[in-house]
């Protein structure tokens, strides 16, 4: 529990961590809070991406309807025999609708236990033809979440010591990327001495945040101080991934988290997320109030359409994208100039 800051009243908590520790975030406050509750959630807010670039968000206003039949849908598409989601199935990394196994069998031979559907929302939604549910509740759970993330963004950015739109400025994400990701994880598993198949790798994710939730079924797992920790949520939360464009542009203040997906050996896994981004064509890069010195740049500018590229085209290598667009300090060489130049 964040304790620097005195209680208001007796008894009151500053911030709020679950069980393992994993911080809850309260957006309810955060929108709706006196100045002082304000500035209470967004320190705790600012710890929670700082310690951990992974928490929970609670009273976040997505109806729980509205999860489920986002969940169902995707369910859906899951079920339908290939040939109804063939002409999605070789879509590339910047394809609007992709739908496949693994990471990206091209590069991965399908060693992934996972199949996974991914739609850009925004901008402008793209969405698979079938099932026909899955457009009009793809519409309304993109723009919902949108909001969300949005401001959560906004709260971000203050926690920076920023002004609440800055970040949103920068990148441009009034015309930002958002895709939504439909995530299967079949059982898998469970002979003598089998340790499970892996989902998804050691990663962290491309864009600026990622918002996801979970059929009820644990194996999201997540590092911090060096170990994997599995995220258990409270019922009716998200859990918001910080990405690889937000260690960036806070020029690694907060940093882009390791997470990867574990496979039940019994029962069927399923995720949805939502992530948004900066616009494609925008060129990221730290903010200069952020790098005054000593401190000095941690990255050098990229554009996010070629980060996204690299990222999805590769395979997944933990954070081996950022590592690319790290300025070279006197005993590390970062080549970033081979892919994004
Ligand atoms: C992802 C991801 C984890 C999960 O889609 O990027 O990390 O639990 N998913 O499905
Ligand atoms: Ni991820």
């Amino acid at each position: 529990m964040d304790m620097d800051y005195p209680p208001r009243y007796p008894g009151q908590p500053s911030g709020v961590c679950s069980d393992d520790g994993i911080p809850v975030v309260d957006l309810a406050v955060l929108v709706n809070g006196d100045a002082w509750e304000r500035a209470q959630a967004i320190r705790h807010l600012g710890r929670a991406c700082q310690d951990w670039g992974f928490f929970m968000v609670t009273n976040h206003g997505v109806p729980e309807t509205l999860q489920s039949a986002m969940m169902d849908a995707c369910r859906e598409l899951f079920s339908l025999p290939p040939e109804q989601k063939q002409e999605h199935l070789d879509a590339g990394p910047m394809d609007p609708v992709r739908v496949g196994t693994g990471f990206n069998s091209a590069v991965d031979g399908a060693r992934y236990w996972r199949d996974y559907v991914k739609m850009f929302a925004h901008p402008e939604l793209h969405c698979p033809a079938k099932p026909e549910s899955l457009r009009g509740v793809a519409a309304e759970y993109a723009a919902c979440t949108r909001g969300l993330l949005l401001e959560l963004t906004a709260a971000i950015s203050e926690s920076l010591g920023l002004e609440g739109g800055l970040i949103a400025q920068r990148l441009d994400l009034a015309s930002g990327l958002q895709i939504l990701v439909g995530n299967h994880y079949p059982p898998c598993g469970g002979g003598p001495g089998d340790d499970g198949a892996v989902g998804l790798p050691a990663h962290s994710d491309h864009g600026l945040l990622t918002l996801l939730f979970q059929n009820g079924v644990d194996g999201l797992q997540v590092k911090h101080d060096g170990r994997w920790l599995l995220a258990k949520p409270i019922p009716g939360s998200f859990f918001v991934i910080a990405g690889d464009q937000l260690e960036i542009v806070s020029n690694g203040r907060y940093k882009g988290v390791l997470h990867r997906a574990l496979v039940d050996r019994e029962q069927v896994r399923m995720s949805c997320v939502s992530l948004i981004g900066p616009c494609l064509d925008a060129v990221v890069e730290p903010v200069p109030e952020l790098a005054a010195p000593p401190l000095g740049l941690e990255f050098r500018g990229v554009k996010y359409r070629d980060y996204m590229e690299h990222q999805q085209s590769n395979k997944l290598n933990e954070k081996g994208a950022l590592d690319l667009v790290r300025v070279a300090t006197a005993d590390t060489y970062s080549p970033a100039h081979i892919f994004f130049n």
